[in-house]
């Protein structure tokens, strides 16, 4: 081939590049900036628990996590979001942190809005990295549980549904807290399932061998944020999550749920990723 022949070639091709790129990237950056953001999608899963106990076969629990609140931009999210839990009607709503980005002023704001929502067994909330980095532990309390909700940092509760005890602790932030599990569980009576909220799920590898653990509950990733379709794949790997991005594990008896959340950090983006709340429905084996 002659190096005109060639050079023309590599023109064309340079050019068809850049025309694909343009063609599929410009609509693309749109549906990721302007419209993913905003959609909310609900994903509903069944998860059979080894030590379940038959009288709470079928218990409900809406998981909401890295709301990451930017006052403006995600009120229609959070419209839809209220709506949605009134709708679903959980047993239990569990809040597993990161309410804010970077501003503390917005957590009054998100928490009056939350204020709305409920749940016949409560809302169980616990903190996130960016809650931990950017907000007190004494605002996050005030606030949480002024709006209703109860506040779990390395502590725990006992929930008393239809005969049986449950279980349920919060794990301070492993990157922005300092976790100790020794604290969240105590209170826990031996043979009572534990329900776990900890915001980074990379723990769940240590944890299920080292408390009783029957469900860990986790966000922190935002499910990468931006995925790639078609093979499903997040490029995007961050601090204590990168082992469990997004979905449900199970390590022995122990099972891990980690949803994909609503909220956004850096740029407002979302792109094959939308925003999330999580309905789990939990079996007795
Ligand atoms: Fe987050």
């Amino acid at each position: 081939m002659s190096s005109q022949r060639k050079k023309i070639n590599l023109k064309r091709i340079t050019r068809r590049s850049a025309i694909g790129i343009l063609g599929t990237g410009i609509p693309s950056g749109i549906w990721a900036a302007g419209i993913e953001p905003n959609l909310l999608s609900v994903t509903r899963k069944e998860l059979t628990l080894p030590r379940w106990p038959k009288a709470l076969d079928g218990f409900r629990i809406a998981q909401l996590t890295d709301i990451h609140y930017r006052p403006g931009s995600d009120d229609k999210l959070i419209a839809k979001l209220l709506k949605a839990l009134a709708r679903e009607n959980p047993d239990l709503i569990a809040v597993t942190g990161d309410f804010v980005v970077k501003n503390p002023s917005s957590l009054p704001e998100l928490c009056r809005k939350l204020k709305g929502i409920s749940a016949p067994h409560g809302v169980i909330a616990s903190p996130g990295n960016h809650d931990r980095w950017h907000c007190s532990t004494l605002q996050l309390r005030n606030e949480i549980e002024g709006a209703g909700m109860t506040y779990l940092q390395n502590a725990g509760t006992n929930l008393h549904v239809k005969g049986e005890n449950i279980f349920i602790n919060g794990l301070d932030s492993i990157w922005g807290g300092r976790p100790d599990p020794g604290k969240a569980w105590k209170g826990h009576r031996k043979n009572d399932p534990v329900i776990s909220l900890v915001h980074e799920p990379d723990p769940f590898d240590e944890l299920h061998l080292s408390q009783k653990l029957d469900l860990q509950l986790s966000g922190h990733t935002h499910g990468g944020q931006c995925r790639v379709p078609v093979i499903d794949y997040s490029p995007v790997k961050v601090k204590f999550g990168r082992k469990f991005i997004y979905g449900h594990f199970k390590k022995g008896d122990s099972q891990l749920f980690v949803g994909r959340g609503l909220g956004t950090v850096g740029f407002r983006v979302r792109f094959a990723c939308a925003p999330e709340l999580v309905i789990l429905t939990l079996r007795a084996s």
